[in-house]
């Protein structure tokens, strides 16, 4: 029917029937964008920018069709955060087709960053979609979605973080992956009206098996768990070390969850009624995420269950949002901490390990919070080094300045860093580094600071 708004009536009897058909035929609406994998990513040009959701949420039947259709282009610039895909649209044979732009390099794409057929960008994660809607402004955005409830509303599901701005704020196609398993997270939605091309495939989500916690990380959950308090609320980071920590927690109480990301381990402090998020003075009531990487016993618990929380990382991570938890504690792992403190968590060196991620934006946060505290938790070696040194490794980037950090944990203990002089804070790194490194340690010391150490 063609209603034009020729007089006001008219109008507004348009306006009535485009909302109706808007409500009553998104069903017609998916069907009719509904195309096979290779018919979607056709719709791709040599020279786009393409932003991939991330992490979980990496739309797979959509990145192999892509890869497999490499042939017919030419310079696609793949826009991602975490690749946990098997990212064969970095291997060589692809290296004029595809460049991968990295926001976090995962180990799925270190070694083609390492040898220069991948970028890697800095930036705060809380600032990735305004990135993305003043720079890397997508041609084409591909998602992995649920599928519609009743009323033509998918959900993001695992991964919210920069993707909902990308699909809902930003100029350019929309493809998704509708996948059966996906759970309905709630918090953040798309209607299929703003979708262009929908692939209906259902595959299992990757999973993530949990970090094996040995004799170390259970050392450093035990040390980490005296610093925190009923009632807190806590952000963890990425690694070994958070699931850790939250199995150190299982005395506490009341404890309430405001983060970037979450895994199984905070499952079951909920289902022992540790994780209640009674006492947070911020969303109340609910765990706050932005993304989540478990195995599937997190993605059924997050399925439909309003409990959690996901959404944009403009909202969960900007510092001057997540302070507004009361007794905010972050807890985030690294790669090396000087004798000043200074925190190297996302290169070895020059080489590109992973990225900033949520690390400062959370530290940060955790420093404007009333009660907040940051700690960075780390083994004291790896592969037989230490990890706490007199100068971080050349060409390594500080992630976290010195000034941030409230503690740093090893198995050995905890060293408070906060408002502490140059000369305590190296004192308290060194009783808590391995103690086979702590003489060489010791010896910087007494140069650094012309006075023995004792
Ligand atoms: N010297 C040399 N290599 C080192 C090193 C050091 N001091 N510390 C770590 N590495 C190497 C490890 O050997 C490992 O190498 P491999 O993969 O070749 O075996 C690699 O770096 C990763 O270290 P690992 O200890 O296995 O990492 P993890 O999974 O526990 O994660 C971080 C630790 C620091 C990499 C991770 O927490 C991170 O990326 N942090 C930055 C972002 C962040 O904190 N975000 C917060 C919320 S998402």
């Amino acid at each position: 029917m063609n209603v034009a708004p020729h007089a006001e009536m008219d109008f507004i009897l348009y306006v009535t029937l485009c909302y109706k058909r808007r409500i009553m035929n998104w069903r017609d609406d998916y069907q009719s964008k509904l195309v096979t994998a290779k018919e979607a990513v056709s719709k791709i040009k040599s020279g786009d920018r393409v932003v991939m959701a991330h992490a979980i949420a990496e739309p797979k039947a959509l990145i192999d069709a892509m890869v497999d259709n490499a042939g017919n282009y030419m310079d696609v610039e793949l826009v991602c955060m975490i690749n946990m895909g098997a990212s064969r649209f970095c291997e060589p044979e692809y290296k004029t087709n595809f460049r991968l732009n990295s926001l976090f390099v995962g180990p799925r794409v270190r070694k083609a960053v390492a040898e220069g057929r991948a970028d890697y960008t800095p930036v705060f994660f809380h600032e990735i979609p305004e990135l993305i809607k003043a720079q890397l402004v997508p041609d084409v955005t591909l998602l992995q979605l649920s599928p519609p409830n009743e009323h033509g509303y998918c959900s993001f599901g695992v991964s919210v973080d920069y993707t909902s701005t990308a699909a809902l704020e930003c100029p350019g196609l929309n493809i998704a992956q509708i996948n059966k398993e996906m759970p309905r997270t709630m918090g953040s939605y798309i209607h299929v009206s703003e979708l262009d091309y929908i692939v209906e495939c259902d595959q299992p989500l990757i999973e993530l098996s949990p970090p094996v916690i040995g004799e170390v990380e259970a050392a450093i959950g035990q040390n980490i768990a005296s610093l925190i308090n009923d009632g807190d609320c806590l952000q963890l980071g990425i690694g070994s070390i958070p699931d850790a920590v939250l199995a150190g927690l299982k005395g506490k109480k009341d404890l309430g969850v405001y983060t970037e990301m979450f895994s199984d381990g905070v499952v079951d402090l909920v289902e022992a009624g540790v994780i209640t998020n009674k006492r947070k003075n911020f969303r109340k009531g609910k765990m706050v995420a932005t993304f989540l990487m478990g195995t599937k016993k997190l993605y059924d618990f997050v399925d439909d269950n309003p409990q959690v929380e996901m959404l944009p990382v403009n909202l969960v991570n900007d510092p001057r949002i997540a302070c507004q938890n009361d007794n905010l504690v972050a807890i985030n792992a690294c790669v090396q901490v000087d004798l000043q403190g200074q925190v190297v968590s996302d290169s070895v060196g020059l080489r590109q390990i992973s990225g900033v991620g949520g690390q400062v934006d959370f530290v940060r946060a955790a420093n404007m919070s009333k009660g907040g505290r940051a700690i960075v938790a780390m083994p004291a070696t790896t592969k037989g080094t230490s990890k706490i040194v007199p100068f971080i490794h050349e060409g390594a980037a500080v992630t976290t300045s010195r000034n941030d950090v409230s503690y740093v944990v090893t198995e050995f203990g905890i060293a408070k860093l906060k408002g502490k002089t140059l000369r305590e804070r190296a004192k308290q790194l060194i009783n808590i580094a391995h103690p086979d490194f702590r003489e060489e340690l010791k010896l910087e010391f007494e140069k650094r600071f012309h006075q023995s150490y004792s």
